[in-house]
């Protein structure tokens, strides 16, 4: 295959950004009145506005050639047909699967009846637990469900927890451990009584040492209590779990060809079906395969996922940008950056190709957020004064009329426009003076108070915070990181990265207990001055 950099669909776009270099956002508006109808797009409740990104249709129409030379749609046939995409490891990267009606694929066999069992136990156990059958040891119903997990097995559920807190169970606390620091544990089960708490260990592989340290923590934690009555599992080792002690009735199983941080569809979900009952979470399920029907079906240049995926591609390789600040616009979707952030940045921070070449051009962008209005009183200042090129997804969930979401919604648009426009020297200075500045103070202050504008955002309205809406914009980023991977020839799939860093963790902790091992000058100095200012355990 032509390396990408050297595709002539690539050299056009090379062109394109020349074309429009020292082309402000300002001027793209005033040449273009149509400009916002031609560069967002509407499908169902949610609407994408580019038209705030500094490209035209011109540009967007040489990025849909340069996805269509990748062949971007024989890809999707492959992953579609349950090839394994996921070629380093092997395995199919299916989970589309997870949310379909239709049979998909895999070496053959049809999943859809496994998916479906797997969706009938999450229903019987959330349930049980939700409507007060499922009793711990002591007879007394469950009160508090809290997963152990980490990255996939974690982040997930966790976000969208919060994200439909609004659905959720008031009579039941659901929670979440991710971290090795045993003070997460300690500080999610403090006001907890293990008679009444169920922990789900969420981990595909298990053997993650993270979720395994928590796991025996919260058994510890437990004391005598039967752990058939506290204890549920998410694997796709299962004889893992049953060897930890969580009987094999208590263990949902999870598929091979499901990624981590593709999984939320899958059993990894239990601990959100528990907040937001299995039928809301299966509303997020159908707005997920609303997504993934779109996007396998609408032309490119009509197609949410592959126009979100090209103008990151366009802002990344193109503009230069090094990052993407994902903002919504909700207090409750305060988790979706950390959620996207393993999305983007462990499925496609990678340097080599599927044909073992360097991708010659950058990759995923550091991806980084928070919720708003919050921000904007913290690092919204770098964008609009600072010296970087900060390209912004904005997420708002329209909701009501009332006073308070106008206001929060009217932050979110402002944002977008003032940074858009920016303010000239000129409009600085005559601020200065109608604010009773002399006019040499004005002009001494004015370069201090005016901002270039032209940072690109995309806006993305929702109508508002549903689990049909949440699983649409979930799918519409995973399929945003596919079609990216696919553009550059990555493979989203797989994370040797991480494994790298495992590897050296399970290293370095025999070395720090024993003091002994052969280190790096570094490692060996820090694990020397660690050694000398730990207190001797008592005992
Ligand atoms: O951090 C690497 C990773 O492998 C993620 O991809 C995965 O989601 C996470 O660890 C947890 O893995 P597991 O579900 O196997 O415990």
């Amino acid at each position: 295959m032509t390396p990408l950099t050297q595709m002539p669909e690539w050299q056009a776009l090379a062109d394109q950004r020349q074309a429009l270099a020292g082309r402000h956002l300002n001027q793209l508006f005033a040449a273009d009145p149509q400009r916002f109808s031609r560069l967002s797009l509407r499908w169902g409740e949610l609407l994408a506005d580019f038209s705030r990104q500094r490209l035209t249709a011109e540009t967007l129409g040489l990025l849909v050639s340069l996805a269509e030379a990748r062949d971007l749609a024989g890809f999707l046939r492959r992953m579609t047909a349950g090839e394994a995409i996921n070629a380093t490891e092997n395995r199919a990267a299916l989970h589309i699967a997870l949310r379909a009606e239709q049979p998909y694929r895999v070496t053959g066999r049809d999943v859809l009846p496994e998916v479906r069992a797997t969706q009938a136990r999450m229903r019987e156990l959330s349930e049980a637990i939700r409507s007060g059958a499922w009793h711990g040891s002591g007879g007394a119903p469950i009160e508090a469900v809290v997963n152990l997990g980490i990255g996939g097995s974690d982040l997930g559920p966790r976000m969208a927890v919060q994200a439909l807190g609004e659905y959720a169970d008031p009579q039941r606390a659901v929670r979440f451990v991710a971290n090795i620091d045993p003070a997460e544990f300690a500080d999610t089960v403090r006001d907890l009584d293990p008679k009444r708490t169920l922990f789900i260990v969420s981990s595909k592989t298990f053997t993650t040492q993270e979720t395994l340290a928590n796991a025996r923590a919260a058994r510890a934690w437990l004391g005598d209590a039967d752990p058939s009555r506290h204890f549920l599992a998410v694997s796709n080792n299962l004889a893992a779990a049953q060897a930890f002690g969580i009987p094999a009735q208590n263990c949902l199983a999870m598929a091979e060809w499901v990624g981590g941080r593709f999984s939320m569809w899958s059993a990894i979900g239990l601990p959100l079906a528990c907040s937001i009952g299995m039928d809301a979470f299966e509303d997020l399920l159908a707005g997920a395969r609303e997504m993934d029907e779109h996007f396998l079906s609408a032309p490119y240049a009509e197609n949410l996922p592959v126009l979100m995926a090209l103008v990151g591609l366009w802002n990344i390789d193109f503009l230069g940008a090094e990052s993407l600040a994902v903002i919504p616009y909700a207090h409750r979707l305060g988790l979706l950056p950390a959620y996207l952030q393993q999305l983007e940045m462990e499925s496609n921070g990678k340097r080599v190709t599927l044909d073992n070449r360097e991708v010659g051009c950058a990759t995923a962008p550091i991806l980084w957020g928070m919720a708003g209005s919050v921000g904007q009183h913290a690092f919204h200042q770098l964008f609009y004064q600072g010296t970087r090129l900060t390209p912004i997804d904005f997420i708002v969930p329209v909701g009501d009329a009332s006073p308070e979401q106008e206001a929060l919604v009217a932050n979110a648009l402002a944002q977008g426009a003032a940074l858009m426009k920016g303010k000239s020297l000129e409009e600085a200075r005559s601020q200065l003076l109608a604010a009773g500045k002399s006019p040499a103070e004005a002009a001494h202050l004015a370069p201090h108070l005016a901002c270039p504008g032209n940072q690109p955002s995309t806006t993305l309205l929702m109508s508002s915070l549903t689990p049909r809406l949440l699983g649409s914009l979930i799918a519409l980023y995973e399929h945003k990181v596919t079609v990216q991977g696919c553009l550059w020839g990555i493979n989203s799939f797989d994370q040797w990265g991480v494994e790298h860093g495992k590897q050296m963790a399970r290293e370095i902790l025999p070395g720090m207990l024993s003091g002994k091992g052969e280190f790096d000058s570094s490692t060996a100095g820090l694990l020397a001055a660690i050694r000398a200012w730990r207190k001797p355990r008592a005992g």
